[in-house]
């Protein structure tokens, strides 16, 4: 990952300006580094299946992980979750103001999709990541899951409703990095669909353990807010802490298996990945 984090901040959006602190807002999230999970997960995916293209492929994980830093930048609003501390840094509405915080998410999600446009890679393949980025993550994906984990804040949905609000907010975006990194790789359908699937699953492992986090950590240990969640549709608020716990345990093992079942180097490094983040990372 030191090859993508050096080429992300050697590649970060500009826009020279007379304006005071804009250019500044827009990389200063960027900067903060993050997991950087999702950009991870992509390049995985080509370094097993398709070795020779690693490095054409880092354009396309620093357009994911460039959507998902507006994804942040947006949630963290007043109008959403109000947090103020992000990646251990104050959010941009509170280090600059809600305008600056607006248009910084707004352009970080659309210069993603220029960042795909102009990958080295053939024209089919950029449209299918376009595509891609933009089905999981927007109006039928993230935001759609966003939407409903905003809306119905303080009224308790059904585990079945539950499961579409967190496979929507955050577990498609994780199952379109795994699925572009097949498509950079020129992967089958089937390896597609695999990879797809396990992405949906691990994404749902993601967003428990994430809920556990509020629950359990502090600010400083978790880089933003914790406690948080309390009028949320979260797991640890629908199961109890414990069962939030118990239920991440058994979907991590279950994950390690499925890692098994995709094959190859390729399933033996997502299962360690699933071991590392879910099962020692507790
Ligand atoms: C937080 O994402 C938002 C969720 C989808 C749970 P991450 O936990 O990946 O945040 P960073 O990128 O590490 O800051
Ligand atoms: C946000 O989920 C997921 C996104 C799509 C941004 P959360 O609201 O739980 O993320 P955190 O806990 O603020 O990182
Ligand atoms: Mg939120
Ligand atoms: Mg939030
Ligand atoms: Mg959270």
């Amino acid at each position: 990952m030191a090859q993508f984090e050096s080429f992300f901040l050697a590649n970060l959006p500009e826009a020279p300006s007379f304006h005071p602190h804009y250019e500044e807002a827009l990389q200063v999230m960027l900067k903060a580094g993050g997991k950087r999970f999702r950009p991870m997960l992509l390049l995985k995916v080509v370094e097993h299946l398709a070795p020779l293209l690693a490095e054409h492929a880092l354009h396309a994980a620093a357009a994911v992980e460039m959507l998902h830093t507006y994804s942040l930048i947006h949630d963290d609003l007043p109008a959403m979750d109000n947090a103020s501390l992000r990646r251990g840094h104050p959010t941009l509405h509170v280090s600059f103001d809600e305008v600056t915080a607006i248009l910084v998410g707004d352009a970080l999600n659309t210069h993603a999709f220029a960042v795909l446009a102009k990958a080295p890679l053939s024209a089919a393949v950029r449209i299918a990541l376009v595509e891609t980025l933009a089905l999981y993550g927007g109006a039928g994906g993230m935001v759609l899951g966003q939407a409903i984990d905003c809306h119905f804040e303080n009224q308790l949905l059904s585990l079945e409703k539950l499961e579409f609000l967190h496979t929507n907010k955050t577990a498609k975006l994780i199952a379109a990095s795994l699925k572009m990194g097949g498509i950079i790789a020129g992967c089958d359908n089937a390896t597609e669909k695999a990879l797809e699937a396990f992405g949906l699953k691990l994404g749902l492992l993601f967003q428990i353990q994430d809920d556990v986090i509020d629950a359990t950590q502090t600010s400083q240990e978790a880089g933003k807010p914790t406690g948080n969640d309390g009028v949320k549709n979260s797991f640890t608020n629908l199961l109890g802490i414990k069962e939030a716990e118990r239920q991440k345990e058994e979907l991590a093992q279950i994950l390690c298996r499925e890692a098994g079942e995709i094959g190859g180097a390729l399933g033996d490094d997502l299962a360690r990945i699933v071991t590392a983040y879910f099962i020692k990372g507790k």
